[in-house]
């Protein structure tokens, strides 16, 4: 089982810390994206943490079923109106197993990134292929990786300064690991926490829908589908599963 970097600590201040991501701006173009897509469908969320996007979207009609690792982020899901709609399994998105398929699974804010080896992405997009229905649909929301910033021999870049929070990515380019460092001040005190990630490209997420019998229907640069260009810094990538997987 990966380790669980959501535990009670994280959880406590998940909403408020990440409290630009629960502006009405950014929650309701991707709840209206993924409504669109799970039609009258249900859903699966991978990693649906507090339900920023799976309240929402279960009060859109959308059945919500989440799978997650962190039982303290799942209790903060579970304390919301609301929640009562929603069925979450504990575990590990990569591997854990509900008996039903789906219409639409997502896996939203950089979460596929959690997965920190090319054996963990592939085996999370092998688990969403055998939950969807054929024609159903995998999104995902991800950084594009920013390595165009990193000059040769540099391995750090900043994220975050301020007065009170400061923020470093650590790269291995030859593991295709990423060390978020962050260090902020609370109550007067000094916190501190780095997460490990494994950053991943448009077309590798490309070859592992293709492993799991999906091939890429859309890409945009955000909810909103604006045009993915090579100045994108994220995309929104929708990949459909197949209803007979393609001859070798
Ligand atoms: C950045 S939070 C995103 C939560 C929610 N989807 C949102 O958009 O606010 C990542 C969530 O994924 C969960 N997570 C990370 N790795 C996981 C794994 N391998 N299996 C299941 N859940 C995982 C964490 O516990 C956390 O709740």
């Amino acid at each position: 089982m990966p380790e669980d970097h959501f535990g009670e600590q994280v959880a406590e201040r998940y909403d408020t810390s990440a409290a630009e991501m629960f502006a009405s701006a950014v929650v309701e173009p991707a709840v209206n994206f993924l409504a669109e897509l799970a039609a009258q469908g249900d859903a699966l969320e991978l990693g649906i943490g507090t339900g920023r996007i799976a309240l929402p979207l279960s009060q859109r009609g959308v059945r919500v079923h989440g799978i997650d690792l962190s039982s303290a982020m799942v209790a903060k899901l579970r304390a919301k109106p609301g929640a009562e709609h929603i069925t979450v399994t504990l575990g590990d998105f990569a591997t854990t197993t509900v008996e039903r398929t789906f219409k639409l699974a997502y896996l939203v804010f950089n979460t596929i990134m959690n997965l920190t080896t090319q054996d963990e992405q592939v085996a999370c997009f092998l688990n969403v292929g055998a939950h969807l229905e054929p024609g159903g649909c995998f999104v995902i929301e991800v950084v594009v990786p920013d390595l165009r910033r990193l000059p040769p021999g540099e391995t750090v870049r900043p994220f975050a300064l301020s007065p009170t929070r400061l923020g470093f990515d650590e790269y291995e380019v030859a593991s295709q690991g990423l060390v978020s460092h962050h260090y902020w001040v609370e109550d007067g005190q000094l916190e501190v926490a780095s997460v490990p990630f494994r950053y991943v490209c448009p077309s590798e997420l490309d070859l592992m829908a293709r492993l799991a019998g999906m091939r890429l229907r859309e890409r945009w640069s955000d909810w909103n589908r604006e045009r993915f260009t090579s100045e994108s810094s994220k995309h929104v990538s929708v990949w459909e599963k197949l209803a007979s997987p393609p001859a070798r």
